[in-house]
C-alpha cells in the first residue's frame, strides 16, 4: 500500500532535485569553460582575438558532419576539420613575416633537412612556440643547433674561441648566448666567450621574462590581420 506524499516530503524531494540540477549545471559550466579557456596565452598574445589563429574550417557545420560520417563509414579517404581548421605557419606569418629571418621555416622543407625535421620539426612555428602555454618559447632545449650546424666554420672567425672549436667541444648551449635564432633583434653578437649570455637569462626570456637580446627589432609584430576588421 502506497503512503501518501506529505507536503513535508514533497519539500524534501524538491530540495534534493534542486541540488541535483544545480550540480549538473555547474558541471556543464565547468566543462564549457574547460573548452573555452585552454590555458594562458603566450607572451605578447594576451590581447589577440581567438579568430586571428582559429579560422573556420571550410564548409558549413552540416557539410563537415556529413563528410566525417562518410569518413567513419569508409566512403571518404580523410576526415574533415570540424568547426576550426588546425593552426598553421600561415596564421603566424600574417603578423610575424620577417623578410630577413635567419631561419625561415620554408627552407627546412628541403630533403637535406629530413633528419632535422624528424628530430625537431623546424619547419613549423609550433614546434618551438606551442600556444596556450603562457610562455614565449616552449622548446626548452637550447642546443638543437647541433641538428644543422655540425660543419659550420667561419673563414676569418672573429670569435676568440673559433666556431669549429666550440663545435668540437660540443658547446651547443653557447650558440643562443651570442645569436638570437631569427636574427630579428637589432644587435651584434659578442666576439669573446666571456660575454656569452648566461643560460638562465635565456631560459627566463623563453618563459616570458625580459629579452637578453635587447628590445629593438627589425620587424615588430603586426597587431591585427587584414581580414580581421
Ligand atoms: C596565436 C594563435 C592563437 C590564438 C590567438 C588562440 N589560439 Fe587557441 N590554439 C592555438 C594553437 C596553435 C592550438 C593547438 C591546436 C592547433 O594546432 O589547432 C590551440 C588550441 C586551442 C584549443 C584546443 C582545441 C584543439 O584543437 O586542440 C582551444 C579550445 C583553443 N585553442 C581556444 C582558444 C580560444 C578560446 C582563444 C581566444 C581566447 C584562442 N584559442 C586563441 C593558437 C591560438
Ligand atoms: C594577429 C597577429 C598575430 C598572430 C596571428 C600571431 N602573433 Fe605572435 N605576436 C603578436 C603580437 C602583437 C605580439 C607582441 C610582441 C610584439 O609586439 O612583437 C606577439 C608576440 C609573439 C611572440 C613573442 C615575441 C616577443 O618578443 O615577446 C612569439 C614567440 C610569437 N608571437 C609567435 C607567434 C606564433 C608562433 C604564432 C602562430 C601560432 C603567432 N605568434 C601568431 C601578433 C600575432
Ligand atoms: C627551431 C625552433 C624555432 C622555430 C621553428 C621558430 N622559432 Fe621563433 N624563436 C625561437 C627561439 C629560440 C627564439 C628566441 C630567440 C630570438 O628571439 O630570436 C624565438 C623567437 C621568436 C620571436 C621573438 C623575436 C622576434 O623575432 O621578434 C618571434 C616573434 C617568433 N620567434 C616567431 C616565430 C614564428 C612566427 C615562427 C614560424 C614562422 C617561428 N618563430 C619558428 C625558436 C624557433
Ligand atoms: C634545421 C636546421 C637549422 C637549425 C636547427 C639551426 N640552423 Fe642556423 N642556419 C641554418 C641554415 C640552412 C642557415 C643558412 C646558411 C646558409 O645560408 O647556407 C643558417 C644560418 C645561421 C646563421 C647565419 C645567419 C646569417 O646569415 O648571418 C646563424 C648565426 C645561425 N644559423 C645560428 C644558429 C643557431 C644559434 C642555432 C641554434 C639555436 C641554429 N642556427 C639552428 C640551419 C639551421
Ligand atoms: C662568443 C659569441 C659567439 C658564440 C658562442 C657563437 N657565435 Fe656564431 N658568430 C659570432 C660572431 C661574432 C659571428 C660573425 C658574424 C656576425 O657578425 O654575425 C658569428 C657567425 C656565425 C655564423 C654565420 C657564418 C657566416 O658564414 O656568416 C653561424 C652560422 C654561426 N655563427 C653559428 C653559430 C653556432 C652554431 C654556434 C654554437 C656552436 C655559435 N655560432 C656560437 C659569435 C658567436
Amino acid at each position: 500500500m502506497n503512503k501518501p506524499i506529505t507536503p513535508r516530503k514533497r519539500q524534501h524531494l524538491a530540495f534534493i532535485l534542486g541540488i541535483g540540477l544545480g550540480l549538473a549545471g555547474l558541471l556543464f559550466l565547468s566543462q564549457r569553460d574547460r573548452f573555452h579557456v585552454h590555458g594562458p596565452m603566450n607572451t605578447g598574445h594576451e590581447d589577440l582575438k581567438c579568430s586571428t589563429c582559429h579560422k573556420d574550417a571550410p564548409g558549413t557545420a552540416r557539410q563537415q558532419i556529413q563528410a566525417n560520417l562518410q569518413f567513419v563509414l569508409g566512403k571518404r579517404q580523410n576526415s574533415a576539420d570540424f568547426i576550426h581548421a588546425p593552426v598553421s605557419n600561415k596564421e603566424c606569418l600574417e603578423c610575424h613575416e620577417r623578410p630577413n629571418d635567419n631561419h625561415p621555416v620554408y627552407r627546412f622543407l628541403e630533403p637535406r633537412f629530413l633528419k632535422a625535421r624528424q628530430a625537431l620539426g623546424p619547419d613549423r612555428c609550433l614546434s618551438c612556440h606551442a600556444e596556450h602555454n603562457g610562455r614565449r618559447v616552449t622548446l626548452t632545449d637550447t642546443g638543437y643547433c647541433r641538428n644543422c650546424h655540425k660543419n659550420t666554420q667561419l673563414r676569418k672567425d672573429p670569435v676568440d674561441v673559433p666556431h669549429d672549436r666550440l663545435i668540437a667541444l660540443k658547446l651547443w648551449d653557447s650558440c643562443l648566448g651570442c645569436h638570437d635564432f631569427h636574427g630579428n633583434h637589432i644587435r651584434q653578437p659578442a666576439k669573446t666567450v666571456d660575454k656569452i649570455i648566461p643560460p638562465e637569462k635565456i631560459t627566463a626570456y623563453f618563459n616570458g621574462g625580459l629579452s637578453p637580446y635587447g628590445e629593438q627589432r627589425h620587424h615588430p609584430a603586426k597587431k591585427e590581420t587584414d581580414d580581421d576588421n
